[in-house]
């Protein structure tokens, strides 16, 4: 994979840390389900956070309102402290997701067009639009795929191409729901590698997962969520042994195989 710098803000490490906040955030469905209960958590832009918890604990609930989809019952969303709903129509150019199914982001009828879609929305000059894409097209390794259709794509293909899709309009944090779901073993390899070539730059990731032997020797923190509370928040090293208080599998072995990267 290339790293050279993209046209653009220099992927350096030296960007202005920022974080993602949220403060007592809950959320109450129109059934009276609450699907999330005072969560509060501090997400730097330069950490990799792993977040679990079983089906239904309220993970994907918590990133759509990371990313300002839906809004709190009560509670809030901070962007480097400041309330999202007074940031909300430039939020996405800060904070990214890639959706779980990642094929449903793609627009564009070939990997070029749909890289290019973003960053022209935004009203980006042509000519930045092109290097940046260029660059990007040779950063997740997809210099032969470029003309395709993105539906012939790899699921790994595709996954590299949806976060793309995301950090090339600047996304600073990017947050991944359940991004290993349905990869063979090279397809989670190139999403890990994406993943943590992003991370090298300086961007917070946030990945969203049960499959915790893959990728938790690269994080920073574990955060237990489990029916809409956050009843972990640590080291991954000690976050671990929690897991079973939660109905949750401790993957065997020591912390630092806890990756399918090679
Ligand atoms: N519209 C809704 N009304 C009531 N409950 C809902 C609604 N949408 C989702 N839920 C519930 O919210 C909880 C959290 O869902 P979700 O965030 O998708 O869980 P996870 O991603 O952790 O598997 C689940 O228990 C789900 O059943
Ligand atoms: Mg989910």
């Amino acid at each position: 994979m290339n790293r050279e710098s993209p046209a653009g803000p220099p992927p350096d490490g030296r960007r202005p840390r920022g974080y993602l906040s949220c403060e007592k955030l809950s959320h109450r469905f129109a059934n009276g389900v609450l699907g999330l209960c005072d969560v509060s958590l501090h997400l730097p832009f330069d950490e990799l956070v792993v977040v679990t918890g079983l089906n239904g604990a309220g993970k994907s609930l918590l990133a759509r309102h990371l990313v300002g989809l839906v809004r709190p019952s009560s509670g809030r969303v901070l962007l480097n402290g400041i309330d999202i709903r007074r940031v909300e129509g430039r939020l996405h150019q800060h904070v990214g997701m890639v959706f779980q199914d990642a094929e449903h982001q793609i627009i564009g009828q070939t990997v070029r067009e749909d890289l290019g879609f973003g960053p022209i929305h935004h009203g980006m000059p042509r000519i930045e639009v092109d290097a940046r894409v260029e660059w990007m097209i040779r950063h997740i390794g997809l210099e032969d795929r470029a003309d395709a259709d993105p539906h012939t794509l790899s699921g790994g293909e595709l996954r590299r191409l949806a976060v793309a899709g995301v950090v090339i309009t600047g996304a600073q944090y990017v947050i991944l729901d359940e991004p290993f779901s349905s990869l063979d073993p090279s397809g989670v390899r190139d999403v890990l590698d994406v993943m943590l070539n992003l991370r090298g730059q300086g961007c917070g990731i946030m990945v969203i997962t049960h499959e915790l032997e893959k990728v938790l020797a690269h994080a920073d923190r574990l955060v237990i969520l489990h029916r809409g509370r956050v009843e972990e928040d640590g080291h991954p090293e000690s976050a671990l042994e929690q897991l079973p208080r939660f109905e949750l599998r401790r993957p065997p072995g020591s912390l630092e195989d806890m990756t399918w990267r090679e």
